[in-house]
């Protein structure tokens, strides 16, 4: 082995989004491309002599190639060793769950969570710190500071490819690469978390669940345990195998992306329970035979629930919910006596109030949902939980649903997603708004009062640092909120999103399709914003 210094120059546009660095393969297969980046994160990284890595991605093409880079990297910059996760494999709740569990130093995952892979489709790197969330602002902005004045990285050369596929302990140089089981960590800790008895008595009674994995990273992790733990039949866990292209698949699970999984539990054989989960397995969407739970009201019902799962038995510290989520869980923590956190989008904020003690369950409307078991969002756990619920409580998931709305309200949600906007016209949009924000506390519009509107700022509670520009609020009165935001995620252009809520406590108005009960909110959001004549487009690419 020898370690070279390779010339390199500052490549522009290296600044990590709400989830890392995100951009087309293509973009990452420039020379030099991905090697910056990491040269950049290593130094950043100043104590990392000595220390352990984990490392893994959601199996997207690129992964094998870039895993190879990496542990090069990792071996020129001084670590010891790096976890790495069979076949260059980790879910993103799994890296979490191996960086806290090893006591790691920190974890490097490759992913592009729910975007589309292959050739033509996107590839991410994003960084875990040492309590297995994602890093914070100052490091990612440190990361893309350095980025900027680049001269040259440092690398391993003439050494061979890890073979990924063997697991145990190889080396580069000083440095020790283990290839660890990716499911064995993660599937021990859900064992400590959930009444894996009472799931597989509930499978044995001959119920039965659609577990789509779409193609991508969850497959493994749901059919260890799902089929292996819980003895659930073959064939529950669907698209199953990781792909490179993910077969295909935008991996997203929510109704409009995950249309196998809606004709299966819509249909006439459909199973009492079905779960998708996204490319790196963080994200979730729950369905009972023929009904679609919304994720805030997954959060929701998770919380009111939680003392019936072992885990969670001594109770709840607290919730947390991103701003764009709908306030359902803010009702059941009043409920309990708890305090409620309202974050802007994106699991890095909840990680401080984690670690302090001060949320237990966290949740986005962007089917994320997880706990203080790891510190990324996770898919499987939301579907074990739920599942523990089904098994406990002998209820449907449409039963359990429908108690909570008659119990606390039913906060009627959706998103309109306008995607592949012109980023100057978004900017025009929210600027227009934004500017028009403050006139319009008091204004009424037909039925609708609005209270207050603002640009949502959030102080850290932990180490009050602060926020801001986090998205448009209108609250109007009643509870119901328009919120517009620009999308942190994407790769193309700019995609506004439009969050759009209304509560409603009379259970007799609970049946209502969500669309129509929110329609003169859509109409409101349209007429405030000037979305159809910013965009030029007539209608959201997706709804959720
Ligand atoms: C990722 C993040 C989430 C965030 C979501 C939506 O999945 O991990 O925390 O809620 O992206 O982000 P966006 O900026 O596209 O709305
Ligand atoms: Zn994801």
């Amino acid at each position: 082995m020898k370690i070279i210094q390779v010339p390199t120059q500052a490549i522009a546009g290296q600044r990590p989004g709400t989830s890392g660095l995100r951009k087309k393969v293509t973009v990452f297969q420039q020379p030099h491309y991905l090697e910056n980046f990491v040269q950049a994160l290593f130094e950043v990284l100043e104590d990392r002599r000595g220390q352990t890595l984990v490392l893994g991605g959601d199996g997207r093409f690129h992964n094998r190639v870039a895993v190879q880079v990496i542990l090069r990297m990792a071996a020129a910059h001084g670590f010891a060793r790096v976890l790495v996760g069979q076949g260059g494999l980790l879910s993103t709740p799994a890296a979490s769950a191996v960086i806290r569990k090893r006591g790691a130093y920190g974890g490097v995952v490759l992913s592009a969570s729910h975007n589309p892979g292959g050739p033509d489709g996107d590839f991410g790197i994003k960084y875990n710190v040492g309590n297995g969330g994602p890093a914070p602002e100052k490091v990612t902005e440190a990361v893309y500071a350095r980025t900027q004045q680049l001269t040259s990285y440092t690398i391993a050369t003439e050494v061979d490819d890890i073979d990924l596929g063997r697991l145990g302990e190889q080396r580069i140089g000083d440095l020790v690469v283990e290839v660890i089981d990716p499911v064995a960590d993660h599937a021990e800790l859900m064992q400590q978390l959930f009444d894996f008895d009472a799931m597989r008595a509930w499978f044995a009674s001959g119920k039965r669940m659609c577990y789509d994995a779409m193609g991508a990273a969850g497959g493994p992790y749901a059919k260890a345990v799902l089929e292996g733990l819980l003895g659930a039949p073959a064939g529950t866990v669907i698209n199953g195998e990781p792909l490179e292209d993910f077969g295909g698949h935008h991996p997203d699970p929510n109704p409009a992306h995950a249309q196998e999984l809606i004709a299966i539990m819509s249909g006439p054989h459909a199973p009492d329970f079905g779960a998708a989960s996204d490319g790196d397995a963080d994200r979730n969407m729950i369905l009972g035979r023929d009904f679609v739970v919304t994720p805030s009201d997954s959060l929701a019902v998770l919380a009111a629930h939680a003392t019936r799962v072992p885990g969670y038995r001594k109770g709840l510290a607290g919730i947390a919910r991103s701003m764009p989520t709908s306030q359902a869980a803010d009702r059941v923590a009043q409920m309990l006596g708890i305090p409620c956190h309202e974050t802007p989008t994106g699991w890095k904020f909840f990680g401080n109030l984690l670690d302090a003690g001060q949320a237990t369950l966290c949740g986005e409307e962007s089917y994320g949902t997880g706990s203080n078991h790891v510190r990324e969002k996770d898919g499987l756990w939301a579907v074990l939980f739920w599942l523990n619920l089904l098994a406990s409580t002998g209820q449907s998931v449409e039963q359990l649903v429908r108690a909570h709305w008659a119990r606390f309200g039913r906060n009627y949600y959706s998103r309109h997603d306008w995607e592949g906007v012109a980023t100057d016209r978004a900017d025009a949009l929210m600027s227009s708004l934004r500017s028009r924000l403050s006139g319009l506390a008091g204004q009424r519009f037909g039925s609708l009062q609005v209270e207050a509107a603002d640009d949502f700022a959030y102080t850290d509670p932990v180490d009050g640092s602060v926020s801001k520009a986090q998205g448009l609020r209108i609250l109007l009165a009643g509870g119901s909120r328009i919120v517009l935001r620009l999308s942190g995620t994407g790769t193309e252009g700019a995609t506004l999103r439009v969050y759009l809520e209304r509560y409603e406590a009379d259970p007799a108005r609970h049946d209502l399709e969500p669309q129509q009960a929110l329609a003169d909110l859509i109409t409101l959001a349209d007429q405030l914003a000037g979305i159809r004549s910013h965009t030029g487009m007539a209608a959201p690419a997706v709804i959720t």
